[in-house]
């Protein structure tokens, strides 16, 4: 059915598809469009086959279904419907022919499935499968989602997966992500969805269920929550400096300000001689000044690092000595 909303567009001739045959316009930098003629009628469908992006002009056409050349997921050249399970719809297009010409309707759509290209990121990390996360962001780009927003979804993903799975240091990962992005912001096109994927793939891995941390009951001031970080850091009390932390990221006012706090714990001195906690603090402000203070994605990554983000801390913790030498004078 043809939308009321439609704008439509001349695309080609009739004559310069000719009958059986296909041809691929471009409409824009990401976009282009396949046109069929099946027995003198003109179809028109998105070119990138959902799959994973190959030209549909290159498929075969059967009985109005034209099958993609590459893993042979199948569509319905008229209403875009896929065949196959677990494979989404073709976009089409409505076609009027006008003296000749062909004209395309091209609807003032908002772009409806950034969710569930969000959620298809998110699936692609977890299985640390690459073409998933490839083809995610390639669609999230196509509808304009801007590359803080799938960061977001990557460092979220991290959280959870140095929480649940431990593993080597996320602080690298952090690092992989955020450089991946700036090298991926000086290129367009193909270039930038490789260096953007490979960014992504740096934060991928297994993660598991975690028992929910719930933010402490009100009243709670940055005061209270200053102090009791502070004790907890020095007796060792990880799940308070959790459920702290997370009471304090209810306020977004407080995001510096843990930060700071953060950075003071670490340098306490029963913590000095574990460089890679200051390493961390650093990731976690790569992260802030990236993102924002008040976007912070990640409340189990900032907690994650802050409470119990490597064995160094670990071993930091449960030292029976003070890690700095105490200089006594000597009995002489
Ligand atoms: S790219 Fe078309 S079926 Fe895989």
């Amino acid at each position: 059915m043809i939308s009321q909303n439609a704008e439509f567009i001349k695309v080609a001739s009739f004559e310069d598809i000719p009958l059986g045959g296909t041809k691929a316009v471009k409409l824009d930098e990401k976009r282009s469009v396949a046109l069929f003629n099946v027995e003198g009628r003109i179809y028109a469908t998105n070119n990138q086959c959902p799959h994973m992006g190959y030209p549909l002009t290159r498929g075969t056409v059967r009985h109005g279904v034209v099958t993609c050349d590459w893993h042979g997921r199948s569509f319905d050249l008229e209403g875009g419907g896929c065949f196959m399970t677990g494979c989404e719809d073709l976009e089409t297009f409505p076609v009027e022919l006008r003296n000749g010409e062909v004209w395309i309707g091209l609807e003032n759509r908002e772009y409806k499935r950034k969710d569930k290209h969000l959620r298809l990121l998110w699936e692609g990390l977890l299985r640390s499968d690459e073409w998933t996360i490839a083809k995610a962001i390639g669609l999230l780009q196509a509808g304009g989602v801007p590359d803080n927003e799938i960061a977001q979804v990557c460092l979220r993903h991290l959280g959870r997966h140095v929480t649940t799975e431990g593993g080597p240091d996320a602080g690298t990962k952090v690092s992989s992500l955020i450089n991946g992005i700036k090298v991926a912001r000086k290129y367009g096109g193909e270039e930038q969805l490789i260096a953007l994927a490979g960014a992504a793939r740096a934060t991928a891995g297994k993660a598991g269920q975690r028992q929910p941390i719930k933010p402490l009951p009100p009243p709670v001031t940055w005061e209270k929550i200053e102090g009791l970080c502070r004790v907890f850091s020095r007796d060792r009390m990880v799940p308070g400096i959790e459920r702290c932390l997370l009471t304090a990221r209810q306020n977004d006012d407080n995001n510096d300000r843990i930060l700071r706090l953060l950075y003071e714990c670490v340098a306490e001195d029963y913590f000095l001689g574990f460089p890679d906690n200051l390493t961390s603090m650093a990731c976690l402000s790569q992260i802030v000044s990236e993102f924002g203070g008040g976007a912070f994605p990640s409340t189990e990554l900032l907690t994650h690092h802050a409470a119990r983000r490597s064995e160094a801390l670990r071993v930091a913790v449960h030292a029976p000595q003070p890690a700095t030498p105490t200089c006594r004078r000597a009995n002489v």
